[in-house]
């Protein structure tokens, strides 16, 4: 029998996906699951198809050319290590292990570690795109040693979304870059969804749209600038009503959000480094508010505020709207891809910004044609040290800072929760300020404390007596 050319463990919804995206791209796959009855759902799928479903971890090993590649499609976490542990009395020196899951940078960091003094090379690689990618071509985020790259590129290559001619993978880095930008990927995920969310509650709440218009809204944002794969999809949520009960679906979603914890660990990771990103935090934090909702339910008989329904033009304000969420994803992008920048200095990743966003033009969650002028940018000024200070997305912020200006007015004259909104203009706000209040703070850090502070008018490190 032909060996395979790659072995998946983690027959899940991703795992068994991806295994059908690389048996159409000519490959043989085997496939390996823990629970009997996801190997048992994968060979059904698996007749007629170059797929070998294993019953075992040795039937697995042995179905595989050398050097092996194995990619892990496990939960993060735990599994990971449990799957390695499992793995590793097996392996040769040479084989290549790959964690396709979303692991925290610094386990893949201590993973590819303990594997490299055994000679097994060990690729963390961020798969974007959901199941619908997985099967039709994924973003892939790779990060190791390049010779681990470069057993797998032509796979890779091969399985990626594509834009153009061009693949959505490039080799990111060494150790965690390639789970790190994808944990970055996520935090901007989170954002870009809960700006959404806010234009959603200003326009639905606000302004009373209803789901028909709201679809229209979006659709008509989805054929411009906004142009973008979550833009699609939520103008698709409010085309879908429930067979049961005939009501929008959206109507009856909880309205408490959950998470699995890569947008927290870029909001953590950014603290630790000194990167700003608020509104990548920000989406974090409305998530936590709104997964509070027994609290929220009691507090709402408690606190008040002005009634959300405005009297206002809706298709005026719409287009403002768009404006300003244009203008607040920019702001959004420019925090993540400055995190990036950072974190490619601290730990040494040598990432290339233009690679990153060539290749979350397709397949990923995030793409969006704004990732395209993103990658323009920073082919023009590697260097850039903010998004905010290319020329044309300069431009682009100055023209709609004002519609930025009216959406957060609006909101907060509303009573309309809009964290992110507020949080990307205060971000653009105090990146632009030649002059912050950062010098009261200084004063008090002194007084309380003999902090110290520098001065405008001499050089040299100053205290008070207060
Ligand atoms: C992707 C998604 C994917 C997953 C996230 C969602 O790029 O395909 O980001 O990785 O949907 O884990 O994260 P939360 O469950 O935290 O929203």
């Amino acid at each position: 029998m032909d060996q395979s050319t790659l072995g998946i463990i983690g027959l899940g919804v991703m795992g068994r996906s991806l295994a059908l995206n690389l048996e159409r791209h000519g490959f043989r796959v085997a496939g390996y699951d823990l629970d009997p009855e996801k190997t048992r759902r994968f060979e059904a799928g698996a007749a007629g198809r170059n797929l070998v479903p294993c019953a075992s971890l040795e039937a697995f090993l042995a179905a595989l050319e050398r050097p092996r590649r194995i990619l892990l499609m496990v939960p993060a976490g735990e599994p990971v290590d449990a799957a390695l542990a499992a793995l590793r009395p097996h392996l040769a020196p040479g084989d290549l292990l790959m964690d396709g899951g979303n692991s925290f940078f610094l386990d893949t960091e201590r993973r590819a570690a303990e594997l490299e003094a055994a000679g097994v090379l060990y690729l963390g690689v961020g798969v974007s795109g959901g199941e619908q990618g997985a099967l039709r071509g994924p973003a892939l985020m790779p990060g190791g040693p390049p010779e681990a790259w470069e057993l797998v590129r032509p796979v890779f290559e091969a399985i990626a979304a594509r834009v153009g001619d061009e693949p959505c993978v490039a080799y990111l880095g060494p150790r965690g870059a390639g789970h790190y930008v994808k944990m970055v990927h996520n935090g901007i995920e989170y954002a870009d969804m809960q700006l959404i969310a806010e234009a959603y509650d200003l326009l639905h709440r606000g302004l009373g749209l209803n789901n028909a218009q709201l679809h229209e809204v979006f659709a008509a944002w989805n054929r411009g600038e906004l142009e973008s794969y979550l833009m699609e999809i939520t103008a698709a949520i409010f085309a879908k009503t429930d067979p049961e009960t005939g009501a929008a679906v959206v109507d009856l979603i909880l309205d408490e959000a959950g998470q699995k914890g890569t947008g927290k660990w870029a909001s953590q990771n950014a603290l630790d480094l000194g990167a700003p990103i608020p509104t990548l935090a920000a989406a974090v934090e409305s998530r936590l508010l709104s997964a509070r909702r027994e609290e929220r339910l009691a507090v709402s008989q408690v606190l008040t505020g002005p009634a959300p329904q405005m009297s206002a033009d809706p298709q005026e304000v719409a287009a403002t709207v768009g404006d300003a969420l244009y203008a607040a994803k920019v702001c959004a992008y420019a925090q993540g891809f400055a995190l990036l920048r950072q974190a490619s200095q601290e730990y040494d990743y040598r990432l290339n910004l233009s690679d990153i966003a060539r290749i979350w033009r397709g397949g990923c969650i995030l793409r969006a044609h704004l990732l395209e002028d993103v990658r323009r940018a920073f082919d023009r000024a590697p260097d850039l040290p903010n998004l905010m200070l290319d020329p044309g997305f300069a431009a682009a912020l100055n023209e709609r800072q004002a519609a930025l200006r009216r959406v957060v007015a609006l909101t907060a004259a509303s009573g309309i929760p809009a964290l992110a909104f507020s949080s990307a203009l205060g971000y653009y706000d105090a990146y632009r300020s030649a002059r912050l209040p950062a010098n009261l703070t200084q004063a008090q850090r002194d007084y309380f404390g003999a902090h110290t502070y520098r001065r405008v008018d001499k050089e040299g490190v100053f205290h008070t007596d207060w």
